[in-house]
């Protein structure tokens, strides 16, 4: 495949128009049958990603389920380092990103080169990282983590244990009123997550006082406080299946109410606003530059592929192996 014909280096995808007449999703279809390819895509996709996808998951589900499939090709309907994670894991595996420009202001907020000389100053401290951080980050920590298993790591560390958490200082303020621990905390953020407001979130509550809030763990501390429950994607909707509420007010990423409410016919949920409504919005940018024409192009020219120095593979993949032997102790 002549990469540079694509213009794959400037643009970060295939952009060639799709006729009109095409079923898409046949194609797609039929593409991925051939090509033994499957598709993964995060709760945040467009709902009509979600639904043409072989696994829909959160952050852990989708790094077991790169280890798991024999496919021989992953596309990934998601973000960069998720699709970076995959190929860590699976590096005989072409695996693809339907557009290189999908990053991660989470993982943008830990360049690797200041998170180094930071390290330098705690020798001794264990470090544990966020999933969302790049493979030269995860190269150097002991331990990744996600906000599905984050307090279960924590607390299978011997108590003197020294740590270190990055990048996501909400999560780590969480998990440290959650354990208890003493944690040096790395000053990252995710821009979608800070972007929710108390006052407008209690507003809606005020109007619903029936109405369950559940908040991602990214959340900022205010928001937290006030949440019915915390947790991962994966989480939350477990939550609103288990939960026999009929309303609730969801702060996180808005992809993920396709799955409540398919999972939950009848029940009601309320996005929780952003502080300013004029700029901010409870999507993920980065998550939705995926669309269902990119993935039929990546399915089709097979680029834009995650490739990674084997060096660095190999140092990044330590900790996310001990993510996934220390989640499969747990039955995670
Ligand atoms: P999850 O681990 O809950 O899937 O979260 C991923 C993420 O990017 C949150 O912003
Ligand atoms: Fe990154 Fe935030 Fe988007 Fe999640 S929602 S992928 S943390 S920018």
């Amino acid at each position: 495949m002549n990469v540079n014909k694509y213009n794959i280096k400037e643009k970060g995808f295939v952009d060639i128009k799709i006729d009109n007449e095409l079923n898409i999703n046949d194609e797609i279809d039929k593409l991925r049958k051939r090509k033994n390819a499957i598709i993964l895509a995060h709760f945040y996709q467009n709902s009509e990603i979600q639904d043409i996808a072989d696994f829909v998951g959160d952050s852990l589900a989708l790094s077991q389920q790169a280890t798991k499939t024999n496919c021989d090709i992953i596309v990934f309907a998601g973000v960069h380092f998720m699709a970076e994670t995959a190929k860590i894991l699976s590096p005989e595996k072409k695996v693809l990103l339907p557009d290189l420009n999908a990053g991660c202001s989470l993982a943008e907020s830990c360049p690797a080169n200041e998170f180094a000389k930071f390290l330098k100053k705690f020798p001794d401290h264990t470090v544990i990282s966020y999933i969302n951080t790049t493979k030269e980050i995860k190269a150097l920590t002991d331990i990744t983590c996600t906000s599905s298993n984050v307090l279960k790591i924590i607390e299978s560390l011997p108590s003197d244990e020294k740590i270190l958490f990055a990048p996501d200082k909400n999560l780590g303020n969480y998990v440290k009123s959650k354990t208890g621990r003493e944690m040096v905390i790395w000053d990252g953020a995710c821009h979608v997550h800070e972007q929710f407001s108390l006052e407008k979130t209690l507003k809606i509550k005020e109007e619903h006082p029936q109405a369950k809030i559940i908040a991602h763990p990214e959340c900022e501390k205010q928001v937290l406080l006030v949440a019915d429950h915390i947790g991962s994607t994966s989480s939350l909707l477990k939550y609103t299946i288990e939960d026999n509420s009929k309303e609730y007010i969801v702060a996180t990423e808005s992809g993920i109410i396709h799955q409540m409410k398919k999972n939950n016919p009848g029940k009601i949920f309320f996005i929780a606003p952003p502080k300013d409504s004029t700029y901010g919005c409870n999507d993920c940018n980065f998550m939705k530059l995926i669309t269902i024409e990119k993935i039929y192009n990546t399915l089709k020219y097979e680029i834009p592929e995650i490739k990674i120095d084997e060096k660095l593979r190999k140092r990044a993949e330590r900790s996310i192996i001990k993510m996934l032997k220390i989640s499969e102790e747990l039955g995670l």
